[in-house]
């Protein structure tokens, strides 16, 4: 068999740090250990009901089963323009300010390819979500990290990055509520960022995955809630954790007409838009019953505060997150992330994600998705609690 070498593109792309971490638990399972899987962020409860029977209906119906319009369906471009409205006041043109995606993974990753020039400069967080970086190595454009700090409450310490490299940087991404570390960003963080961007004339494409998910009552800010958002940037949105849609994969992006323009235009020759059937579903958890969505919100919640009052009992003093499903756990002292994180799948059956696996200011801490029942994280925290390590 001839083997055909892989493009420039395929060889620049970065290397999937988990792969290694996925086959060491799936070894540790089949040899039949109870493995507690807090290592990854897929949310592990149902579709609300009245979703799925949308789905249900709309699959039958023949009009669906065509190809749906290039750009996505203007009742669904409409509805994420009225859901932007309730949730958050903000007016956004359904023609022009709103891209359909598959998921906010595909538009963060052609972003990259929508903006860059082979050389140019992106802005990543650091720890981050390692989709940033395929894009703009895909991109064959460079990346500057902006670490994100215990001390600074996780967010890029601007002062800090060199003038050469804001005046370089083309494009910038922020994620809040943060995946892996669960910061918070506030609206003058946000005004901060786009008084920036303006004066160096940087692309702010904000990740909004977890845009649902705050806790103690406070809601998550919009980067598209501060004045002239929309004239340097975007917000990407899912419905992969507000709605535990993630394996239908329904995203979009709001936000500058130019930048909505380009992704349009990639994805013309990249796909048609999703299933008409699933635009339908998609339209209906916008604008149908958000019930569920408080109540996935009061869950995680229960979950965090369960949780982390366990690791308190058992020695770990660690503070609460703020929003997302996850908690990001500084490791004992004498241990890297990677030997924190063996040391528990070994010993304790319990997986998590060694925190420099999402860049190298992630070493020192573990993430801990909150993706399993309570009885199940309280076990956890046993688990690790009768390691003695506290
Ligand atoms: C920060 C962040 N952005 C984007 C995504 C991708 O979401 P989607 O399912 O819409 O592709 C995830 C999913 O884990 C995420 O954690």
């Amino acid at each position: 068999m001839h083997h055909f070498e892989q493009a420039d593109l395929l060889k620049r792309l970065p290397e999937q740090f988990f792969a290694k971490l996925v086959q060491k638990v799936q070894k540790l399972a089949n040899e039949g250990h109870d493995i507690i899987n807090l290592g990854q962020g897929n949310p592990d409860l149902p579709t609300p009901e009245h979703i799925v029977e949308e789905l249900r209906v709309a699959s039958i119906d023949p009009q669906n089963h065509k190809y749906s319009p290039f750009r996505g369906q203007p009742f669904l471009k409409e509805a994420i323009a009225a859901f932007y409205k309730r949730e958050y006041d903000v007016d956004v043109d359904p023609q022009t300010e709103v891209a359909v995606l598959f998921g906010a993974k595909t538009g963060l990753v052609e972003i990259s390819q929508c903006l860059l020039n082979a050389g140019d400069l992106a802005l990543v967080p650091d720890p981050g979500y390692p989709d940033y970086m395929s894009g703009i190595a895909m991109a064959n454009a460079d990346i500057a990290l902006m670490p994100l700090k215990a001390e600074h409450d996780f967010l890029p310490d601007y002062s800090a990055i060199p003038t050469n490299e804001l005046d370089r940087a083309k494009l910038m991404f922020l994620n809040y509520p943060n995946n892996p570390t669960a910061g918070i960003a506030t609206k003058t963080f946000f005004d901060e960022t786009i008084a920036l961007a303006n004066k160096h004339q940087i692309c702010v494409v904000h990740d909004f995955a977890y845009g649902a998910i705050g806790f103690d009552g406070e809601k998550p800010q919009s980067f598209l809630q501060s004045e002239g958002a929309k004239d340097i940037g975007i917000e990407m949105y899912t419905l992969s954790k507000t709605y535990n849609m993630a394996g239908w994969r329904v995203g979009f992006a709001v936000g500058n007409k130019s930048v909505i323009e380009s992704i349009n235009l990639i994805q013309d020759h990249l796909y048609v838009s999703l299933f008409s059937g699933i635009q339908h579903a998609a339209a209906k958890a916008l604008l149908g019953d958000q019930q569920s969505v408080g109540e996935l919100v009061q869950t995680y919640q229960a979950r965090r505060d369960k949780f982390i009052q366990r690791l308190y009992d058992i020695g770990w003093q660690v503070e609460a997150p703020k929003g997302t499903f996850f908690a990001w756990l500084p490791v004992p002292e004498g241990y890297t992330s990677e030997e924190f994180a063996d040391l528990l799948l070994e010993k304790a059956h319990v997986v998590v994600a060694p925190g420099n696996g999402f860049g190298e200011s992630g070493e020192g801490y573990v993430r801990l998705g909150l993706l399993d029942h309570e009885d199940r994280l309280v076990e956890a925290a046993e688990r690790i609690g009768s390691l003695g390590i506290f």
